[in-house]
């Protein structure tokens, strides 16, 4: 690619794949951009109809506080929804939508907001019909209703739930234009529930029980295996996301939390839990939820999600629009093991990097908040982010993983993430090679 300058627009549709590559070859990209955050600019003082005009809202009365007894965002913000990708799927019941990562802030994704992906739909579950059943290799079979669950002592935690085919799309080639779509399927709320060792030690664990069954009530009667360790470690019997009722897209009125392990295991509207001594055979297991390698065997068991990051704004839906000068750069961190440490950002395609700035809370196998204020000097960049793990895990180049794990792969890819932000300050999805 000799003919290739610096700075050039990224090529679309390699022959054969749908990979927009950006070759980096000489690239002599935004070293300037480094340049430390600058102060805001204040508008000079210029007549202005916002402030000489008196607006709507200032004349006439609002509404009552009896006119949203739930209230919902302004009407300015309708944009801010969750989104589905209609040709990803077959039909809409047997699908995913995407968290707007892009419109948030901070860790919490609001309810409203979380993804959803379900097998056979939204269950509609009448909480006092509801049981939970723990049955199987037990001292003591018990059927739980929802009014039993809210007897036992409660914990809250923050933690993220990732579908391991977030951002699967992207195994072959940048797809999808917007970390809304490349990286939406995951969601970040507070839980409130009872440990689930605290109800199998109610039941009594016989000592031959390695394997738990976690059952849901929706019409895909969804089954997993969890190993009895992860389920007497950290696993949470919930029934409150940040603080309101599991939304019934969620699994209402009970659901299984399994931190920092793949999103399918954590089983809504769960409805029974039985032990074993060996692991089931999950329809879905061989056929979705295992890593297809290159050499055609298949990754087994590949529960925890790796560290990863992406940079939310800019991105593809959040481009610049202000021009150059003081330009706050955002994104998500994550680790399935434990808490997120570092994050460093490149504006220059993984050249140079230098430390992002972490804020708010840092919870274990919860999401992240990461800053990078610096000066736009207008010229173009080649965003990335790379995340390191409490345990020093980092995140991998795409490249690196598909030398690892060839190009058939879906699931768990936790790839460093392009963006290439033009001069005019639209960004898009592409790969650096
Ligand atoms: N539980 C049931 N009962 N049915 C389902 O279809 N989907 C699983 C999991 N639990 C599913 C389920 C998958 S693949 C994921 S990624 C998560 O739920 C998604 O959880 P969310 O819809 O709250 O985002
Ligand atoms: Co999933």
């Amino acid at each position: 690619m000799s003919e290739q300058k610096p700075g050039n627009r990224p090529r679309t549709d390699r022959p054969g794949t749908s990979r927009r590559a950006f070759l980096r070859g000489g690239s002599t990209l935004a070293v300037g951009a480094l340049a430390g955050a600058a102060t805001v600019p204040a508008h000079a003082a210029q007549p202005d109809p916002a402030i000489t005009e008196i607006q709507e809202w200032n004349q006439y009365l609002g509404d009552g506080v009896d006119a949203f007894p739930y209230g919902a965002p302004s009407s300015f913000e309708k944009h801010v929804i969750r989104r589905n990708v209609p040709w990803l799927t077959a039909d809409a019941t047997a699908s995913v939508n995407f968290t707007p990562l892009h419109e948030l802030d901070g860790i919490i994704t609001p309810n409203g907001l979380c993804f959803e992906r379900h097998h056979a739909g939204i269950a509609l579950v009448d909480p006092a019909q509801h049981r939970l059943m723990i049955n199987g290799l037990v001292e003591t079979p018990l059927v739980f209703t929802m009014a039993d669950l809210q007897r036992f002592p409660r914990e809250n935690h923050v933690y993220f739930l990732e579908c391991a085919a977030n951002t699967g799309m992207e195994w072959r080639g940048a797809q999808l234009n917007g970390c809304q779509f490349t990286h939406g399927m995951v969601h970040n709320v507070m839980y409130t529930g009872v440990p689930l060792r605290t109800l199998l030690q109610e039941a009594g664990v016989k000592t031959s029980g390695k394997w738990l069954l976690a059952e849901g009530a929706d019409a895909s009667a969804m089954t997993r295996s969890i190993p009895m360790e992860k389920a007497l470690d950290d696993c949470l019997v919930a029934f409150k996301m940040n603080g309101e009722a599991l939304r019934p897209e969620q699994g209402y009125p009970v659901r299984l939390v399994v931190p920092g392990w793949e999103g399918n295991m954590w089983v809504k509207w769960l409805r029974r839990l039985e032990v074993g001594d060996q692991p089931w055979h999950h329809r879905e297991e061989t056929s979705k939820y295992t890593d297809l390698l290159e050499s055609g065997k298949a990754r087994r068991f590949t529960w925890t999600m790796d560290v990863k990051s992406v940079i939310t704004n800019p991105s593809p839906q959040a481009p610049i629009t202000t021009g150059p000068g003081p330009t706050v750069l955002t994104g998500l961190a994550w680790s399935g093991l434990g808490t997120v440490t570092r994050v460093d950002v490149s504006v220059d395609g993984g050249r140079n990097w230098r430390p992002a700035r972490l804020d708010g809370p840092s919870l274990s196998k919860s999401l992240h908040r990461f800053y990078y204020d610096f000066n736009w000097d207008g010229s173009e960049l080649l965003l990335q982010s790379r995340a390191m793990d409490e345990f020093g895990n980092v995140q991998p180049t795409k490249e690196a993983l598909r030398q690892a794990r060839g190009e058939n792969s879906i699931y768990h890819n936790n790839g460093i993430q392009t963006w290439y932000v033009q001069e005019n300050g639209v960004t898009e999805n592409v790969e650096v090679s």
